[in-house]
């Protein structure tokens, strides 16, 4: 999907109290994979409440085209006919991921194991973002690649292994990007394909190869890491996929509820996964009243409902081991931290340079521009809170649907309105972002 190149301001400004009780769309990780393995399992995939944003609908289309029989039943309700392990057939044409990272490098692990060619490609933001970190252990075992530009960009070509081997990898990264694509190629894999991390990423991948009938073990490796190994050439079965309210989502009006003066909002169904959490801790620490007011469990997931209410926030440090769990909030967070009293420190954030835009850069300017002190020291990100913001600054959202919400968020409680230049980006992962917090009270223009 590309976006024309008309952008679309918006500006955010002081609002009174936000309220209500709302659920933000599924959780983008989760709607990729459930389409992802739909197409790799045998038999129908029921999927509810999946996420329709541009990303996702860029991996329903992917896995039409590699031959999977894709169908909207209706708002969130999707089927998948899948074609089976080592299935897939070449596509007719590019596959374009968009704007999405997770799509195309989950897809490059699923295709990684089927003897087909594919070409990858997407917009200007993902044609910047490195692929090497995929390819590398992908061609260990067996595919090939081609026409990468220099570091493995994309457009390029994947050729799936005629016979897969599966390996044990290292990967250099905390990423469940890497991760699920080294898994979803050891699929097709005779015997254990084995992953080893530092630190612990997300593990839905994990969590719904089990309930597709795969056999995962997960096991503590080092202090804070994981070794993940799958047994190779599984009957996957098609199985019914609740998708829980994504928690990175959640994340925005969460943040606002507690920076607009005497808000009280309710986020439903929100997903609690402790991989995914690390926000809502942070926010905690910092005096956040985020009370979690019931738990259940649906397909293999954890979610709760949250009452967040208006608060005097302090500044606090974010160890660097938090930083899987919270990989996308850290923009939302620099919002949070300018409004709090004293400084935040955000240690280890280098993965944040190779997100949809360079995160680290955008957010210290986003922060600058509105009057905010920051300052990055090396991967550390510090932020010296004052209590109210200035605002009044034009934030440059660089194709990232999540400066242009963060910034959004900042300006419905900084001194003067908050203005970002395209909120184009938005639809990639949350469509109704705008009509949701006006219905709780965000003043736009
Ligand atoms: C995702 C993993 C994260 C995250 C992305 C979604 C996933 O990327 O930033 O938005 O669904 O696996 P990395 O694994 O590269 O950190």
């Amino acid at each position: 999907m590309t976006h024309s190149d008309r952008k679309t301001p918006l500006e955010a400004r002081r609002s009174a109290a936000l309220s209500g009780r709302v659920r933000v769309p599924g959780d983008k990780s989760i709607s990729h994979r459930s389409l992802i393995l739909g197409a790799l399992a045998v038999g129908e995939t029921r999927i509810s409440g999946l996420l329709e944003g541009e990303d996702v609908l860029n991996t329903a289309a992917a896995m039409r085209a590699l031959g999977a029989r894709v169908e909207r039943q209706g708002e969130g309700a999707w089927t998948v006919h899948g074609v089976g392990v080592a299935g897939f057939v070449s596509p007719a044409k590019p596959l374009d991921f968009g704007n999405s990272g997770t799509g195309c490098r989950l897809a490059m692990g699923a295709v990684a194991g089927s003897p087909v060619t594919a070409v990858f490609d997407g917009d200007a933001s993902l044609r910047s973002r490195p692929m090497r970190r995929i390819l590398d252990p992908l061609e260990q075992m067996g595919a090939r690649s081609s026409d990468g530009a220099d570091g493995g960009r994309l457009p390029l070509t994947l050729h799936g292994a005629r016979d897969p081997v599966p390996i044990v990898y290292r990967t250099p990264v905390a990423s469940a990007q890497i991760k699920s694509a080294v898994l979803l190629a050891g699929l097709s894999a005779p015997g254990v394909t084995t992953v080893i991390e530092k630190e612990w990423s997300r593990d839905h991948t994990e969590l719904m190869l089990r309930h597709f009938g795969a056999e995962v073990s997960s096991e503590p490796e080092g202090p804070h890491g994981r070794k993940i190994s799958l047994k190779g050439q599984p009957e996957l079965k098609g199985a019914a996929v609740v998708v829980p309210a994504d928690p990175s989502s959640a994340a925005f009006p969460m943040v606002a509820a507690l920076v607009v003066p005497d808000s009280e909002i309710v986020l439903t169904d929100v997903m609690t996964n402790p991989l995914r959490t690390g926000l809502i801790k942070t926010l905690r620490e910092m005096g956040g009243q985020i009370d979690e007011l019931n738990t259940r469990r649906d397909a293999g997931e954890p979610m709760a409902e949250f009452r967040v209410r208006a608060s005097r926030l302090r500044g606090v440090e974010v160890p660097a081991e938090r930083a899987p769990s919270m990989i996308d909030e850290y923009l939302v967070l620099a919002v949070a931290a300018s409004f709090a009293e004293g400084t935040t420190i955000m240690r280890g954030l280098q993965e944040l340079r190779v997100k949809e835009s360079d995160r680290l850069a955008a957010t210290a300017d986003m922060l600058r521009v509105n009057g905010v002190k920051v300052e990055i020291d090396g991967d550390d990100m510090i932020v010296e809170g004052r209590g109210h913001v200035p605002g009044g600054g034009l934030v440059a959202t660089h194709m990232d649907h999540r400066i242009a919400m963060s910034a959004l968020m900042m300006g419905l409680a900084s001194d003067l309105p908050v203005k970002v230049d395209d909120t184009a980006f938005i639809a990639t992962s949350f469509p109704d972002f705008v009509p949701m917090m006006q219905k709780m009270g965000a003043e736009f223009a």
